[in-house]
């Protein structure tokens, strides 16, 4: 357990070209929760859903990561204990910034995987459409699905995410809504918080926060890290 908790949301990927979900010309206007992210979906809607996320796979593909993301795997390698880092990203942006698979945890699952309906094992198909990866999964012949958790589903991840609340005594949240994760909460739960994105949020109750920064990611990353810092170095 870390004394540092970062979480962080769609708008951190943002200036890296990544669509937010619920700002204007987010992915939820162009596209149904119900149809292509909802348990279910896959019986109802499988080749739209399907579509969907290969879309959105081959989407990250050329997408690099921004200062804020390499400004994080940075300080998880200075304070690879105090800090964890947690997203609710599927896009591979901190990996490709250099986290390893140990340093980042993707609490709703990850693009670049497709899981087995059946037997659950996961495969990393990089940025491939799943029918070219394989139409039935390759250890035991059932369908296969992208490994992304959808709403109405369990997100076994969480566990970790409650967790690492128990224990932090900073948590800094980034580019996230609030509308899926209650962060008035972590906030109320920790005894110093900061909260940096672009604007406000019905979700969001700011006056909970030690800090906040109302700017784009790579903008207030800096000074969150000095922040950072100075409460690791000096509690
Ligand atoms: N820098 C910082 N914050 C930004 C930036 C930026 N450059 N651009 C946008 N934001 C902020 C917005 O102000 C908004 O609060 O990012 C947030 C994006 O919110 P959402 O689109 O709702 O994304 P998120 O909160 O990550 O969504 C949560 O919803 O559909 C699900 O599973 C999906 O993980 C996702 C979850």
């Amino acid at each position: 357990m870390s004394k540092v908790l970062i979480l962080s949301g769609a708008g951190i990927s943002a200036e890296s070209g990544i669509s937010t979900f619920r700002e204007a010309d987010g992915l939820w206007e162009k596209h149904r929760i119900e149809d292509v992210c909802t348990a279910g979906c896959l019986d109802t809607n499988e080749e739209g859903t399907k579509k969907f996320y290969d879309a959105r796979r081959s989407d990250v593909e050329d997408k690099k990561p921004n200062y804020a993301h390499q400004v994080i795997a940075e300080l998880k390698q200075k304070y690879p204990d105090d800090i964890s880092v947690l997203t609710q990203n599927v896009d591979d942006l901190f990996e490709k910034a250099g986290m390893k698979d140990s340093e980042i945890v993707h609490l709703h699952g990850f693009l670049r995987e497709l899981r087995c309906r059946e037997c659950e094992e996961i495969f990393d198909v990089a940025y491939q459409s799943q029918d070219s990866f394989a139409t039935q999964c390759p250890s035991c012949g059932a369908k296969l699905r992208p490994n992304i958790v959808f709403f109405g589903e369990a997100a076994p991840k969480y566990q970790m995410l409650t967790q690492e609340l128990n224990s932090c005594e900073l948590i800094v949240i980034i580019g996230t809504s609030g509308n899926v994760l209650d962060v008035t909460y972590f906030a109320q739960l920790t005894e110093h918080s900061i909260l940096n994105n672009l604007e406000p949020s019905n979700a969001i109750d700011d006056s909970y926060f030690t800090k906040v920064y109302y700017a784009k990611a790579t903008q207030a990353i800096a000074e969150i890290a000095e922040y950072i810092e100075d409460f690791l170095e000096n509690e």
